[in-house]
């Protein structure tokens, strides 16, 4: 079985190599993306596995069948980025589900910790000999509300965490059985939009969630709310953003993913500039905090990644059931 890995950082090859110790495949780690123009490095191989920030368009699946690879392997939950109606029929496409909610609930949590005490500015001003604590006044986080939008894995580890803070958690989801299960009180999104002090969302994007935090629904928002963003940039209209900012309607943001995130995240550009005026203007809010689609970013989760992954290449070539076939 020769897989080829696109997109291979130095933590990837760390940690699926180590997995790989009981599964023994052949893994070629390229550098590159998987784009059409990349698609002939596949050749020779029978599996594809790529992440988050390479999108799999119709064409590419028609090149990848070409070649006669049989499987893409994702070594993400979120699957948006493909074109699973192209795929359908043609090749399987599998994922992980589940490697650690945890890693993300924790980093959405940090970052609401973050922008609320404002943590960021306290250690550069220390760092410069500046010990003044002006401007740097938070807020109470026990006693709060917070609204937690799709309460499925993930967004059940936000609700028991924020509990545990002494907060009133409020959330709403399409399966309300999910927000009962997850342990908080059931709310409707405008009722969730105006009472809630921090709001973080958790949904997948897809067609009816795209912008679902538009002009309008800004406008609903409490005044002065957080709003923390983990899931995928599309569920944030970022112009409409930018906008609740500079008319202090949102007290803060903070974003691990960006709807245009995928020619900047994961890359080093500090030797270049961002083309993309509207993540550069964001980047220039002290309130805004933005982290490179880093959540899911633990040991924890790395280890499930890469084993998931491999069991899931192993029941192809072996036949058997997908179980996290898309
Ligand atoms: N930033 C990161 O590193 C990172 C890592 C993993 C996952 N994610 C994102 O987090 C999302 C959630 O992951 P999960 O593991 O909790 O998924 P999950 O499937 O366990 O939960 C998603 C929940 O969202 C609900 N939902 C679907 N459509 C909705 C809508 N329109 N409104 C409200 N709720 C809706 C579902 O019913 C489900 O309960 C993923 O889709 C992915 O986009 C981000």
């Amino acid at each position: 079985m020769k897989i080829a890995f696109f997109n291979a950082k130095p933590y990837d090859i760390e940690f699926f190599n180590s997995a790989n110790a009981s599964f023994g495949f052949e893994i070629n780690y390229f550098d590159a993306h998987l784009t059409l123009k990349t698609c002939p490095l596949a050749e020779g191989h029978q599996a594809v596995c790529t992440f988050v920030n390479d999108p799999i368009s119709k064409e590419i699946i028609d090149a990848l069948c070409q070649l006669r690879v049989g499987l893409i392997a994702l070594r993400s939950a979120g699957y948006n980025h493909v074109d699973l109606k192209a795929a359908h029929q043609k090749i399987p496409v599998v994922r992980v589900p589940r490697y650690s909610p945890f890693s993300v609930a924790e980093h959405a949590v940090g970052m609401m910790l973050c922008l609320n005490r404002k943590l960021h500015r306290a250690y550069a001003r220390t760092r410069e000999n500046n010990f003044s604590i002006e401007g740097l006044l938070g807020f109470d986080m026990h006693g709060k509300t917070a609204g937690v939008i799709g309460c499925g894995q993930i967004g059940a580890a936000v609700v028991q965490i924020l509990k545990g803070f002494g907060m009133n958690v409020l959330g709403y989801d399409i399966d309300k059985s999910q927000v009962e299960q997850a342990g908080c009180t059931f709310a409707d999104l405008p009722s969730l939009y105006k009472t809630s002090n921090i709001l973080t969302l958790h949904c997948p994007l897809t067609s009816g969630t795209r912008h679902m935090i538009d002009a309008k629904t800004l406008s609903l928002i409490k005044e002065g709310a957080m709003l923390i963003n983990t899931g995928r940039g599309g569920l944030i209209d970022t112009t409409a953003l930018i906008t609740a900012l500079k008319s202090k309607k949102l007290s803060a943001a903070g974003l691990d993913v960006y709807e245009g995130e995928s020619p900047y995240f994961y890359e080093d550009l500090s030797s270049s500039f961002i083309p993309d005026d509207t993540l550069s203007r964001l980047q220039t809010f002290p309130n805004v905090l933005i982290t490179s689609h880093q959540a899911f970013f633990t040991k924890e989760a790395l280890q499930n990644i890469a084993e998931t992954t491999l069991e899931n290449i192993r029941a192809y070539a072996e036949k058997k059931p997908l179980i996290n076939q898309i």
